[in-house]
């Protein structure tokens, strides 16, 4: 039995990509896998949360003991974020937003024969949820994110910490074959206003409790359930 170093909190996660129609039969999205979001969903319930799962479309059981919402778009994520992070001590962003999405969603099937040869997608950008949260003057939980970066990674993690109003931000270097998106493995540096801590490369479910134990030191030390 792990330590309940969570016992009382509740918890919200996001995990898997989002995904965006273009028309009733096609979609942007990315290769997120939810792996790491739903080990850390794992991690929490077992050291003792009341964990709500955000999950995008993903291929992975619902860890035990963990509530689940399923949904598809960036909005309905970020509607279920707004809701969940309202009754929330702690929300850890590690999904893979898509970043843009189409301006427009065609109510048929966009047509190669309708003269369409190129620049047949307007994008708009999608709404930034962990920021979103993060940005809240009430009801705002410790937030975490995640930077999934390939080059410059300590850099580039900073300044989303920044931009983002993060508390902490765990990055790691997707070009690593060591880690990633559809890796059971992977490496991280957790950063935040005090420094910056390297883990060793680890599988993401024990990497999952690892992170666990460190973010609720760094959240809740102090106080008491
Ligand atoms: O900017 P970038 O996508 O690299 O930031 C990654 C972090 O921000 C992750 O924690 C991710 O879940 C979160 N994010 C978000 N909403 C977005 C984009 C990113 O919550 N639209």
């Amino acid at each position: 039995v792990p330590e309940q170093v969570l016992a009382g909190k509740k918890v919200t996660i996001t995990a898997g990509p989002t995904r965006e129609a273009l028309d009733p039969v096609r979609y942007l999205s990315n290769h997120s896998s939810g792996k790491m979001g739903f080990a850390i969903a794992a991690a929490a319930a077992r050291a003792g949360a009341e964990v709500t799962l955000i999950a995008g479309p993903v291929r992975l059981d619902t860890p035990a003991g963990v509530t689940r919402v399923d949904v598809v778009s960036t909005d309905d994520m970020l509607a279920a974020a707004e809701q969940a992070a309202d009754d929330s001590d702690l929300f850890i962003a590690a999904a893979a937003v898509v970043d843009f999405r189409p301006a427009i969603v065609a109510e048929q099937k966009i047509k190669k024969e309708d003269g369409n040869d190129s620049d047949v997608l307007s994008l708009v950008k999608n709404p930034d949820i962990v920021a979103t949260i993060a940005a809240r003057k009430n009801k705002r939980p410790f937030v975490v994110g995640f930077a999934a970066e390939t080059e410059k990674v300590i850099e580039h993690a900073k300044g989303k910490l920044a931009r983002k109003n993060l508390d902490m931000i765990v990055a790691n270097d997707v070009s690593d074959p060591a880690g990633g998106f559809n890796s059971d493995r992977n490496q991280v540096v957790i950063i935040d206003n005090a420094g910056e801590t390297a883990l060793p490369a680890a599988l993401k479910t024990e990497l999952a409790a690892e992170l666990i134990k460190r973010i609720a030191e760094r959240a809740f030390a102090g106080t008491h359930p």
